[in-house]
């Protein structure tokens, strides 16, 4: 047997050791408190789980569905984007729902990325940007996201070279892992710098219903001419605690969105369509849950930024998104940090560097940990001490 090519490089799952660690801990019956997921802990609101087992129920949806969607369901979704940010899109040309936004965004790379050309994609950044680019044969270019830029690309700081090869920019506000945002005039910047470059943009924003504090995230399609050059994945995973339920969608660029539902015509067969009745009811129903959802998520996030500042790491409150990007202490680097974590208090957290290398020198928490859980986790965490001397570097 001779497996391809294309999987022999697929970099390794760079949480395997961690996630091996954690499994060998309870497997001796160790409690583990773990902030390292990303996934609502909260359940889908029952309004919607209501219409999902209504619609499992009716025959009609026990068939094969349509790999574009109901024709209802592209409207609720075109709907929703013109309440939430005033932007009108024809639900037949330029709205596609997905099996989760994670199947789009990989498979999108399919529609541009020939052998030997490259996608620029953020690092630290989601895997699936770069992973989706090896499997179409592509290269990713690393653009490096540091605080001191507030977690923007420079675009400007690509060289012409790579450039000249790049076909497709990632951008993904409010961002996984860094908790960052970005606003239109940044968006309006990554417009120019596209059609300067001639490259098709992906704008992934599952995070834009978390936000804190009255912000409220603005989407990438609001930006000048975005629709020429660009789409936005968008998802209920996070939104509506749905992510067991695999539904998301793109919207934007018609030439774009039709190549992804060709390439997915040959994939998939479409997203069960109880499933997809579910998601009409959330995208149309009563909204208020975002708002009950993210004043959980804020306090959550206030009480571990508090926690980690008291035991020495540097962290800021996130505006947007599931997620705190701490520093680790100096001593350490993210998988070591990781470890001792995990040993000293039994706590597990996500090390920056499976990101991406300029994920080095950060860890991850989710705020999608049980109350109860935070609680235990946070009084662990008051207990870690560092076992490191302090380097000090000149
Ligand atoms: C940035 C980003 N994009 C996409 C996804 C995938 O979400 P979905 O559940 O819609 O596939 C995630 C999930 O964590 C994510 O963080």
């Amino acid at each position: 047997m001779r497996l391809s090519k294309r999987v022999e490089n697929l970099p390794p799952y760079l949480f395997v050791e961690i996630t091996r660690k954690i499994a060998a801990k309870r497997a001796k019956g160790e409690e583990i408190i773990s902030f390292a997921i990303g996934d609502p802990d909260i359940p889908t609101p029952p309004h919607i789980i209501d219409r999902l087992c209504q619609a499992a129920r009716d025959p009609v949806n026990h068939r094969y569905p349509e790999v574009d969607g109901l024709p209802e369901l592209r409207q609720a979704m075109a709907g929703w984007y013109q309440r939430r940010f005033g932007l009108s899109f024809d639900p037949d040309k330029e709205v596609l729902p997905l099996i989760g936004s994670k199947e789009g965004v990989t498979h999108i790379a399919l529609c541009f990325i020939n052998n030997g050309d490259v996608a620029l994609v953020p690092d630290p950044g989601y895997p699936g940007f770069s992973m989706g680019t090896l499997l179409a044969d592509g290269e990713p270019y690393y653009m490096p996201l540091k605080a001191e830029r507030g977690f923007l690309p420079d675009l400007e700081a690509i060289p012409d070279d790579v450039l000249k090869k790049a076909k497709l920019l990632w951008i993904n506000y409010p961002n996984n892992p860094t908790g960052a945002v970005a606003d239109l005039d940044f968006f309006n910047k990554v417009v120019k710098f596209a059609e300067q470059h001639d490259l098709a943009v992906c704008h992934d924003g599952p995070y834009t219903e978390v936000a804190f504090d009255g912000y409220q995230p603005v989407s990438f399609m609001q930006a000048d001419d975005a629709r020429e050059i660009g789409v936005e994945f968008h998802s209920l995973s996070k939104s509506f605690n749905m992510t067991g339920w695999r539904i998301g969608m793109v919207v934007g660029n018609a030439t774009m969105v039709n190549a992804l539902m060709r390439v997915k015509s040959n994939l998939d067969s479409g997203i069960p369509q109880a499933i997809q009745y579910a998601a009409i009811e959330a995208l149309t129903g009563p909204q208020d849950c975002i708002e009950e959802h993210n004043a959980i998520y804020q306090r959550r996030r206030d009480l571990i930024v508090e926690m980690l500042n008291s035991i020495g790491l540097e962290a800021r409150a996130p505006k947007a998104s599931l997620y705190v990007w701490a520093k680790v202490p100096e001593s350490y680097n993210s998988v070591d940090f990781t470890a001792d974590l995990l040993d000293q208090v039994g706590v597990a957290v996500t090390p920056g560097v499976g990101y991406g290398k300029h994920g080095e020198g950060y860890v991850r928490l989710s705020l999608t940990i049980s109350d109860a859980a935070l609680v235990k986790g946070l009084s662990r965490l008051a207990g870690w001490r560092s076992t490191r001397r302090r380097i000090i570097r000149d």
